[in-house]
C-alpha cells in the first residue's frame, strides 16, 4: 500500500493497441506484430495476474475490427484458434480462469468452440480470470445488456425499481468488478468502445510504447503511477 492507501488494483483492462506500427516500423507483415503482441499477452498477462490483480481483461478485437482486410481478419482468428487449443499454457499453468466478452455472431464455428474448450477448461480456476474481448463492443454490450433486461421484465422476473449499478452489471457479458486502471498503449488516448460501463471511475495510463514491446517492468512503472493517484469517486 503506498501513502495514498491504493493497493494492488481488483481489475486491470489493456488496450493492446500498436501491434500494426510495431512490424511496419520493423519492416514487417502486420500479422507478425499480432503474433509478438500475443506472446506479450501471454507473459505480462500472467506477471500482472501473479501481483495479485483479481481480473485482467484485454482488447483482443473489437466488433468494428472486422472492417479490415479479411487477409488480417483471418490470421488474427487463426492466431486466437492457435492459443486457446495449444498457447495459453501460463495461464493454464498458474490456475487463471479465461471467459469471453462480445457477440458469437458472426465469429467462425472453429473460433467458437475452441473458445468454449478454453472456457471449460479453465472454469474452476481460482488463481484470477482472464477477461478476453473478442468481437467485443462497450455500445453493444450494453445495448445486449438492455435486451436481456427487458426480456425477464416481460416475462414478469424483474422489478425494474430494484435495478442498482451492481443488478445492472449482472447483465453484462460478464459480471466482473470496476475497472481501476486502464492502460492503451501506442500513444493513443482514446477509450475506442472498450468497456464503457466498467471503466466509470477507472484511472487511466496511456503509454508510448507499441504493445509487443510492453513487458512487466513497464507493467509496474504503471501500477507505480496508479497507487499514486488521488482517487475520490466523485468525492472530495
Ligand atoms: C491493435 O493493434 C491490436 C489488435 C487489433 C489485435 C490484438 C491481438 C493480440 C495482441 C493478440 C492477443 C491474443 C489473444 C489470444 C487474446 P493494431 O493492429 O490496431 O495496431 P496499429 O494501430 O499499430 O495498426
Amino acid at each position: 500500500m503506498n501513502k495514498n492507501n491504493i493497493e494492488i488494483p481488483n481489475h486491470v483492462a489493456i488496450i493492446m493497441d500498436g501491434n500494426g506500427r510495431w512490424a511496419t516500423k520493423r519492416g514487417l507483415k502486420r500479422s507478425e506484430g499480432h503474433l509478438a503482441g500475443s506472446k506479450t499477452l501471454e507473459k505480462t498477462g500472467v506477471h500482472i495476474l501473479k501481483k495479485g490483480v483479481k481480473v485482467l481483461s484485454v482488447f483482443a478485437f473489437s466488433t468494428e475490427n472486422f472492417k479490415r482486410s479479411s487477409e488480417e481478419v483471418d490470421y488474427l482468428m487463426n492466431l486466437f484458434i492457435d492459443m486457446f487449443t495449444k498457447k495459453v499454457k501460463e495461464f493454464k499453468k498458474n490456475k487463471i480462469k479465461i471467459v469471453f466478452s462480445g457477440r458469437k455472431f458472426p465469429l467462425r464455428d472453429d473460433v467458437l468452440s475452441a473458445m468454449y474448450k478454453i472456457e471449460q477448461e479453465t472454469k474452476d480456476n481460482t488463481n484470477g480470470i482472464l477477461n478476453i474481448c473478442l468481437n467485443y463492443g462497450g455500445q453493444e454490450e450494453l445495448i445486449d445488456a438492455s435486451c436481456k433486461i427487458a426480456e425477464d421484465y416481460k416475462k414478469g422476473k424483474l422489478d425494474l425499481s430494484t435495478l442498482t449499478k451492481e443488478s445492472f452489471a449482472q447483465y453484462l457479458y460478464n459480471d466482473l468488478p470496476p475497472i481501476d486502471l486502464l492502460i492503451r498503449t501506442s500513444g493513443e488516448c482514446r477509450v475506442s468502445n472498450f468497456m464503457l460501463y466498467q471503466m466509470a471511475y477507472s484511472e487511466m495510463v496511456f503509454t508510448n510504447t507499441y504493445f509487443p514491446d510492453f513487458d512487466e517492468k513497464e507493467f509496474d512503472t504503471v501500477l507505480d503511477e496508479y497507487q499514486n493517484r488521488n482517487r475520490r469517486f466523485g468525492g472530495n
